[in-house]
């Protein structure tokens, strides 16, 4: 089954070469892209759809997102609004509710967010543990992410449990839970920051989850100063989120990691990619991430909701790019990389072709994934020049229409 999707104004393609084409056409082959290019040149295809002359770009790949919980934190929300400042402590009131709920109430609740997801043009979605917090229930977590996300990462990391002695903690989420997680996950992720875990804790979880072949992760520098992003560094991680608080240093290093990379050919090694989350800056009245900064300084920065109870309650990937255009100084363009291709390379998923059966997401180009979303305007711009109004049109997702 052969889907052309012709007469589309612009199309921002997030390729190699940043190509935005007018009155573009793209041709989809089951499951992936199989000719992208003038909409006078594109051959005929089963089906055709008229884009009207709206804007097309990769669906949003959300690199960061906490899905799988149950329970409600308004109240939360609505102390930190008043004034009240916001800590880790409150990840153990979703893990009470989480443990509380039943396997069905929580792959629902997880569907319904995906589909949430999905409405606003997200089609690659990370997800993670991280509200178990003990060998069973983050196991179970584990599982039913990896039966509806595209990727699963591991936080046993994300806070110690009341009444658990912190190094017992640690020997634990290096030892049983992460055999427990293990044939569910890819990723491994450290919540390193004042109140969850210390450099030092970070560190041996990190060491041991890349000694099982995991992938590593980091959240660092969230809510203040810290060791996460050097920790990032040191380990080669994929990506370190938050970054809030970020020094001289810590751009330095974070640039130093992306040296031998070429964005152009895509050739050379890939750094550490720095996840900025400004919803979530937001919603804890944070400063935002220096995305402007990070870019300036050679970084490859990706954006994503950080969907979760506590800090950032929304699947919105439009609204971080519209806050990252308004309010990080990112052009629109710039924020529209950082959030379909900044993502996939955060997931080490911009690479692909073909054969592999691991097609590239986050940018549109032959041999790609086939996820592409419509705008209901004529320009990518709209995303920042018309804040809040929903603009998602169309979503395809490995080819097939779900919006
Ligand atoms: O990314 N920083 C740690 N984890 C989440 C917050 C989790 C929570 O408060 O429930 C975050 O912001």
């Amino acid at each position: 089954m052969s889907t052309l999707i012709t007469n589309i104004g612009e199309l921002l393609t997030q390729d190699r070469e940043q190509a935005v084409l007018k009155d573009a056409a793209v041709v989809f082959e089951g499951e992936r892209i199989s000719w992208i290019g003038a909409a006078s040149d594109a051959p005929a295809a089963d089906e055709r759809v008229d884009a009207g002359g709206r804007a097309g770009l990769p669906g949003w790949v959300d690199s960061h997102t906490h899905l799988v919980f149950a329970g409600d934190r308004t109240a939360e929300f609505e102390a930190r609004m008043a004034g009240e400042v916001y800590a880790a402590g409150g990840i153990a009131v979703t893990t009470n509710a989480t443990r509380a709920a039943s396997d069905y109430d929580l792959t629902r609740l997880l569907l319904g967010r995906v589909a949430e997801a999905n409405a606003g043009g997200t089609t690659y979605l990370e997800t993670k543990t991280g509200y178990g917090l003990d060998v069973g229930h983050e196991a179970r977590s584990a599982r039913i992410a990896a039966g509806v996300v595209d990727e699963v990462t591991y936080l046993g990391a994300h806070l110690v449990p009341a009444g658990v002695d912190p190094e017992d903690y640690v020997r634990l989420v290096c030892g049983p839970m992460l055999d427990a997680v293990r044939p569910f996950v890819t990723w491994a992720d450290v919540f390193c920051e004042r109140g969850a875990f210390t450099a030092e804790q970070s560190r041996e979880i990190l060491r041991t989850c890349r000694d099982s072949g995991l992938g590593l992760r980091v959240h660092g520098n969230q809510l203040g100063h810290g060791e996460g992003v050097q920790l990032a560094v040191e380990f080669g991680a994929a990506s370190v989120d938050h970054v809030n608080h970020l020094t001289g240093a810590d751009l330095d290093a974070l640039a130093g990691t992306w040296s031998g990379w070429d964005p152009g050919s895509g050739s050379g090694v890939r750094g550490t990619v720095a996840t900025c989350l400004p919803a979530c800056d937001l919603s804890t009245r944070q400063p935002l991430a220096p995305g402007r900064e990070l870019l300036d300084a050679g970084v490859e920065i990706a954006l994503a909701s950080n969907c979760n109870p506590g800090t950032s309650y929304t699947t919105s990937m439009a609204y971080c790019v519209t806050t990252a255009v308004l309010q990080m100084r990112l052009s629109v363009h710039e924020a529209v990389r950082a959030a379909t291709f900044g993502g996939a390379l955060a997931l080490h998923r911009e690479t692909g072709v073909d054969d592999d059966g691991l097609r590239a997401v986050g940018s549109l180009a032959v041999g790609h994934r086939a996820d592409l979303q419509l705008l209901n305007a004529p320009a990518a711009t709209h995303l920042a020049y018309r804040p809040g109004v929903p603009l998602t049109h169309a979503v395809w997702k490995q080819g097939a229409r779900i919006v």
